[in-house]
C-alpha cells in the first residue's frame, strides 16, 4: 500500500510498505503547512535541491527521528557535516533503498543552500516502490524534453510544480496515470487555480488530475 500526503508547498509524505518517507520537508515558515515538524514521522527524508523551501526542517526532523537523508552528493555532505545520517546519489544514479529503487533525474533549476554553499545539481526523484509502482517527483523544474524519456518508464504518478502552461505540457510529455499538482498557493506570488488546471489536464490528456488540499492524502 502506498499513500501520498501533501503538507502544502512542496512538502510531501509518502508511506509505502510501512516505511515513512518525507520529501522536501518544509513546515516552519510554510504558511500552508497543517502540522509542525515535531509531529511528523520519518524513516527517510528525500531532498530534491538546496533551496530553503525544500531543505526546510530536514535537520530538526532527522535529528529527532534518526531518518536517513537522501539527496545529491553536495547536499548530503552539507547535511552530514551537521551530524545527520546521509546517502548521496547523483543524477542518473539509482540505488535500492528499503522503500524501493530511487533514481535522481534531471531538473532545470538552482540548488544553492540556505547559507550560500554550493548545493550541486537540483534533482527530480524517480521511485519504483517495492510493489512495482513508478512514482515521479519533479522537484522544482522548468519544462524539459527529457520528461518524455521519464514518461517512457510508464508512470503511475507524477507530482509536479504548477506555475503556468508549462506544467500542462509536462503532463503531455510524462503521460502519467495520475498527476498531483504542488508548489502553488503558498504565497501570492505562486497563486494558481488548481481546479481550472486539473480541468484542462483532463480535457487535453488521458491523465487523471488529483488536487489535494494541504494536509490531504490519497491512496494509490
Ligand atoms: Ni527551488
Ligand atoms: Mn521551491
Amino acid at each position: 500500500m502506498t499513500t501520498l500526503t501533501w503538507y502544502g508547498h512542496a512538502t510531501l509524505g509518502l508511506e509505502t510498505g510501512g516505511q515513512h518517507i518525507l520529501i522536501d520537508p518544509f513546515f516552519n515558515g510554510n504558511p500552508s503547512a497543517t502540522v509542525s515538524p515535531d509531529k511528523v514521522q520519518a524513516d527517510f527524508i528525500l531532498v530534491t535541491h538546496g533551496h530553503g523551501d525544500h531543505i526546510g526542517d530536514t535537520v530538526e526532523i532527522a535529528k529527532r527521528t534518526g531518518a536517513l537523508v537522501i539527496s545529491n552528493h553536495e547536499i548530503a555532505g552539507w547535511l552530514g557535516n551537521q551530524g545527520l545520517k546521509t546517502h548521496g546519489q547523483h543524477l542518473g544514479g539509482g540505488y535500492k533503498h528499503p522503500f524501493g529503487y530511487l533514481k535522481l533525474t534531471l531538473a532545470l533549476h538552482g540548488s544553492a543552500l540556505p547559507d550560500g554553499s554550493y548545493g550541486g545539481n537540483p534533482a527530480g526523484l524517480l521511485l519504483t516502490t517495492n510493489d512495482g509502482r513508478k512514482l515521479y517527483f519533479a522537484g522544482d523544474t522548468g519544462l524539459f524534453g527529457d520528461m518524455k524519456l521519464i514518461g517512457e518508464e510508464g508512470l503511475d504518478l507524477a507530482v509536479i510544480p504548477i506555475g503556468d502552461n508549462e506544467a500542462l505540457r509536462a503532463v503531455k510529455l510524462l503521460t502519467p496515470k495520475i498527476v498531483v499538482p504542488i508548489h502553488f498557493g503558498t504565497w501570492g506570488l505562486i497563486a494558481q487555480d488548481p481546479a481550472a488546471w486539473a480541468a484542462r489536464v483532463e480535457k487535453e490528456t488521458t491523465t487523471k488530475a488529483v488536487v489535494l488540499k494541504p494536509g490531504g492524502s490519497f491512496e494509490l
